[in-house]
C-alpha cells in the first residue's frame, strides 16, 4: 500500500530541509522524498497537503503512562491515543508506576500492552534503584535487553551520589542514557510552590531554586568527572540552564529538555490555587522562565518533553498541599510549542529539532527522521488552525490541565506511525 504526501511544506533538520516537496510511504517505510512524485505514486492514498508541515514523527521523552497500578489515571492505551491526538509517534515512559519499572516483567508488559493497542512506539523507561527508592541500582543490562531505552527515577531524585555515579557509569557501557529529576529533597522538603513572592502571599511552602541547581550541578560534576552523560529532565530555573550551558562548553556530555508548562507559565498561575497549576519542579519566576526560553533558543536545552502527568479529581480536589503534582500534556505541547515560533524565540527547524530529531539522538533510538528507508513516522502539521483546548474533549483519561479554555494556534492534523494514519483532526 503506498501513500502520496503531496505538496506539504518539508521541514527535517535531520537532512537540513525545509521545501516544498512530496513524501511517497510504501507499507511501513518513507521510499522516496522529492520535488514531484506524482507520477511514481500512480494509484497511492494521497493526502493533498499544501499549506502544511510535514515533519518527523514528534517524540515525547517525558510521558506518564501510569499503567500498570494507577489505571484510572491513564493506561498504555489512553496515553497512546493521547500521544498520538498531539502528534506524537514516539513516547518514553517513565517507571513510577505500581510496580515500579525496574524489573524485566514490568517493562515487558507495558510494551506488551503498547504492542497490543498498536497506537504509537512506546519506550520504557526503567527506573535506576528498585522501587526508585535511591538504595539499590537496578539490573540494567537486564532490563536493556528487556527493551528499556533509559533510566531513571523520575519523580524522585537520586539523592545518594555514589548511586549516581554507578548509574552513569553502568549506562555508559550499556549505550544509554540516565535521565535525572534534579532536585535536593530536604532543600526542598515539604515546598508546594516556587519559593519567592507568590507562595508567601499564599501562604505555602516553597521549593528554592537551589533545590535544582545543586543537582543539576552535582550530576554535571559526575558526568564530567567519570566521562559519561547525562539527561537532565525537565529544566526549570535560570541557575540550572547557565550550569548546563557552562558544562556543554567544556565538552561535558550532558543533554537537557524544557516542558511546555515550565516556558510557558509562572508561578502567577497558582493564584487561585489552582491545583492543576501544581506541578514539580513547580512554575518558577518570569526570570526563570525567559531563562528557559533562552536555552531552548540558544541551545542550552536539546529537548522539549511534556512530563504529561496525568492524575484524576481524586488527587487534585483537594487542598493544595495536598494535591499531587503534575499537569497532562501530551495533547497541548505541540501548540505551546508553535507559540515560542510564532513569538520569535526560535525557528521551526529548532522546534522539530527539539521535538523530534533531538530526543531520537538522546535515546538513540533510530526515529526523528524523513529519510528515505526511515519507519514511515510523520507529522502533519495546520500552522494557521486555531483552536480552544477543551480539557473534556481530550483523549487522555485524565483531566488536569491549566490550560483548558486556552485559544492556540498551529494544530497537528495527520499522525502517521509506521504508514498508517493513527490521528486525523476533525475541526469542530
Ligand atoms: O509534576 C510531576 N509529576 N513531576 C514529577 O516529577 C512526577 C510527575 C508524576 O509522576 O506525577
Ligand atoms: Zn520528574
Amino acid at each position: 500500500m503506498k501513500m502520496l504526501l503531496r505538496g506539504g511544506r518539508i521541514v527535517d533538520p535531520s537532512q537540513g530541509l525545509d521545501d516544498r516537496m512530496d513524501l511517497l510511504i510504501e507499507g511501513k517505510t518513507i521510499v522516496d522524498l522529492g520535488k514531484d512524485l506524482s507520477g511514481a505514486a500512480a494509484g497511492s492514498d494521497l493526502l493533498e497537503l499544501q499549506g502544511k508541515l510535514v515533519v518527523p514523527g514528534l517524540i515525547d521523552m517525558h510521558t506518564h503512562l501510569r499503567e500498570p497500578g494507577f489505571e484510572y489515571k491513564e493506561t498504555v492505551r489512553t496515553g497512546s491515543l493521547a500521544a498520538a491526538a498531539g502528534g506524537f509517534t514516539s513516547i518514553a515512559c517513565m517507571p513510577n508506576t505500581d510496580p515500579v519499572n525496574d524489573n524485566r516483567s514490568v517493562t515487558e508488559f507495558i510494551l506488551r500492552k503498547a504492542r497490543e493497542c498498536g497506537v504509537v512506539n512506546v519506550y520504557p523507561v526503567a527506573a535506576v534503584s528498585k522501587s526508585s527508592e535511591g538504595a539499590v541500582i537496578t539490573e540494567f543490562a537486564d532490563l536493556r535487553d528487556a527493551g528499556a531505552v533509559a533510566f531513571s527515577d523520575d519523580g524522585k531524585p537520586v539523592m545518594n551520589s555514589g548511586l549516581m555515579r554507578r548509574a552513569l557509569e553502568y549506562a555508559h557501557s550499556l549505550g544509554v542514557p540516565v535521565i535525572s529529576h534534579c532536585e535536593d529533597t530536604d532543600l526542598a522538603a515539604g515546598g508546594a510552590a516556587n519559593e519567592g513572592i507568590v507562595a508567601t502571599r499564599l501562604g505555602l511552602r516553597g521549593i528554592p531554586n537551589i533545590a535544582e541547581d545543586l543537582m543539576v550541578g552535582r550530576d554535571i560534576a559526575i558526568a564530567e568527572y567519570t566521562g559519561t552523560a547525562v539527561h537532565i529532565a525537565h529544566v526549570s530555573t535560570a541557575g540550572a540552564v547557565n550550569l548546563i550551558r557552562e558544562a556543554k562548553k567544556r565538552g561535558v556530555r550532558v543533554t537537557a529538555e524544557a516542558t511546555p508548562h515550565h516556558f510557558t507559565l509562572t508561578d502567577e498561575a497558582l493564584r487561585d490555587y489552582d491545583t492543576n497549576a501544581k506541578v514539580n519542579p513547580p512554575l518558577r519566576t518570569l526570570a526563570d522562565v525567559s531563562a528557559v526560553r533562552e536555552g531552548l533558543k540558544d541551545g542550552a536545552l536539546d529537548v522539549i518533553a511534556s512530563d504529561h502527568a496525568p492524575h484524576s479529581t481524586l488527587e487534585k480536589d483537594v487542598e493544595f498541599d495536598y494535591a499531587a503534582s503534575g499537569m497532562i500534556g501530551l495533547e497541548t505541547s505541540l501548540s505551546l510549542s508553535l507559540r515560542l515560533v510564532q513569538e520569535g524565540v526560535f525557528t521551526l527547524d529548532q522546534l522539530v529539532g527539539k521535538m523530534s530529531t533531538n530526543p531520537a539522538m538522546v535515546l538513540r533510538i533510530p526515529k526523528g527522521t524523513l529519510k528515505v528507508g526511515a519507519d514511515a513516522d510523520v507529522t502533519v502539521i495546520d500552522p494557521d488552525e486555531e483552536w480552544t483546548v477543551d480539557a473534556a474533549a481530550l483523549q487522555s483519561r485524565s483531566r488536569n490541565t491549566p490550560f483548558n479554555g486556552w485559544r492556540l494556534r498551529g494544530k497537528v492534523v495527520f499522525t502517521i506511525v509506521g504508514g498508517d494514519i493513527k490521528y486525523k483532526y476533525r475541526a469542530r
